[in-house]
């Protein structure tokens, strides 16, 4: 049945299956770019060598220019019959051109054309992401100025653990922002060699210049082994797997957002730009980009493990195979492009309500552990009775149905008679964060610290 529905579309039989199957047109005419710039790198080099006349050099040359002007104004017809993005340029090419067209291909084969064309495209999208990444830093460090001081519960477990400040926090995310950076730009790096002039498999007879290829196109140096230029995949597959660790953290902050804009928690109100309504429930805001990016990450590691699969097991050099490292690739790109995009929108356009913070930040008996630390701190206790006294302390709250703060000292002293009122000024939520002090704490002067070195380096 499924079989006649689709089966009908190929009308001239087996031929047409073969070239749906075949065909990479679809989606790799997205990187013509890359792939005249590569073409018109080689010419120039081929007639630097004297592989090919000056004058065939610069009808190429020129015919690609054209051809990419046209291409960019949507006035260019894609073949399907012609297969690949390759393929439909050269054939252009030679239509404008003539017999020129034809010596463009020398000393090249599509293997290592591709394998140009799609690291220079990589590194491209590698540009773009680390751009949008250092967007969204600033955007966290932004806010994180303007909550360096603000109190909310932090949580072990989800559970109300000890107070901390927002700022702390929005800059908890900074950090993981940067750690993805650098993975970006440490993959952009492996990546940066030129495979152009490996040829099919085993490089050629003609006295090439690869070094002046690899440098036109930006790479750091040609690829110094044939086989391993036209068959590695790696710096897909590297570029995806920091991809999916950036979507990782993206999809983790995402759940914090829609955790804390439940009324339930209400630390935060999302702008309605990034929000939608109920076509039932009137009174419902529903956190739909937070829940849309939480759940991107799913077809972004999904192309990492597609692409890793595709690679396993392929004997050198090239095979058809790797054709199918583009769409997922392209996909998980993109996807994380619009992720980035859309949590810089949500961070910089998003309310939150200190006071709903700061009351929850005290629920749960958060400052227990100050207790602990003022007993070991004043008293000279070991940390471990500490915690002991501080739990009955806990348990003296619980079972008169209130807070720390609001314990009479004798009912403290009944736990410990040593304690004196000067416990009183480790017990508020505001205490309790000024006193973390230490490096890398959540004090709001070192909150402020953080801030203005992040400002440093991110020119915010
Ligand atoms: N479209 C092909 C790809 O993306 C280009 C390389 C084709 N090479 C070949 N020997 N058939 O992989």
């Amino acid at each position: 049945m499924s079989n006649r529905m689709w089966g009908g579309r190929f009308k001239a039989g087996p031929d047409a299956i073969m070239e749906e199957i075949n065909a990479s047109i679809g989606y790799d005419k997205r990187f013509f770019r890359e792939d005249i710039a590569g073409s018109i790198a080689h010419a120039n080099m081929l007639a630097k060598t004297a592989i090919i006349s000056e004058e065939d050099r610069d009808a190429i040359v020129q015919g690609l220019a054209d051809l990419r002007d046209e291409i960019e104004h949507n006035t260019f017809n894609f073949s399907r019959a012609l297969e690949d993005i390759h393929m439909n340029i050269e054939s252009a090419l030679s239509e404008r051109v003539g017999k020129a067209a034809a010596r463009l291909h020398t000393a090249r084969s599509r293997n290592d054309q591709v394998a140009t064309d799609f690291r220079l495209y990589v590194r491209n999208t590698i540009d773009l992401l680390m751009e949008q990444i250092g967007d969204l830093q600033r955007a966290l460090v932004k806010r994180a100025q303007e909550e360096y001081a603000s109190v909310m519960p932090g949580f072990t477990h989800l559970q109300t653990a000890q107070p901390v400040t927002l700022g702390h926090h929005l800059l908890a995310y900074v950090e993981m922002l940067s750690r993805d950076y650098h993975r970006f730009m440490d993959a952009r790096a492996r990546l940066n060699v030129c495979p152009l002039g490996a040829a099919a498999l085993a490089g050629t007879s003609f006295p090439i210049d690869r070094d002046m290829t690899a440098q036109e196109l930006g790479f750091d140096r040609p690829a110094s082994n044939s086989l391993d230029a036209v068959s590695d995949r790696d710096f897909v597959i590297e570029t995806l797997s920091a991809a999916s660790i950036c979507a990782m953290h993206l999809s983790r902050f995402a759940e914090e957002l829609v955790i804390w804009s439940t009324p339930q928690f209400g630390f935060v109100s999302l702008s309605d730009k990034f929000s939608t309504g109920s076509s039932i429930m009137p009174q419902k805001r529903n956190p739909d980009a937070a829940e849309l990016i939480r759940a991107k990450i799913g077809r972004i590691f999904g192309a990492q493990v597609a692409m890793t699969m595709v690679m396993k097991g392929l004997p050198l050099t090239y095979s058809k195979d790797m054709q199918e490292d583009k769409e997922g690739a392209f996909d998980a790109f993109d996807t994380l492009s619009l992720s980035l995009a859309a949590m810089t929108g949500m961070v910089g356009d998003m309310v939150f309500d200190r006071d709903k913070m700061a009351a929850a930040a005290g629920a749960g008996f958060s400052t227990a552990t100050d207790i602990a630390d003022f007993l070991v701190r004043t008293l000279n206790m070991p940390f471990r009775n500490a915690h002991h006294a501080t739990g009955a302390i806990v348990a003296l709250a619980e079972k008169n149905n209130c807070t720390l703060e609001q314990l009479t000292l004798e009912q403290m002293q009944s736990v410990e008679p040593k304690i004196t009122k000067d416990i009183f000024a480790v017990l508020g939520v505001e205490n309790s964060v000024q006193s973390r002090t230490s490096f890398g704490g959540t004090a709001p002067d070192n909150v402020m610290a953080q801030v203005n070195h992040w400002q440093a380096i991110l020119g915010a």
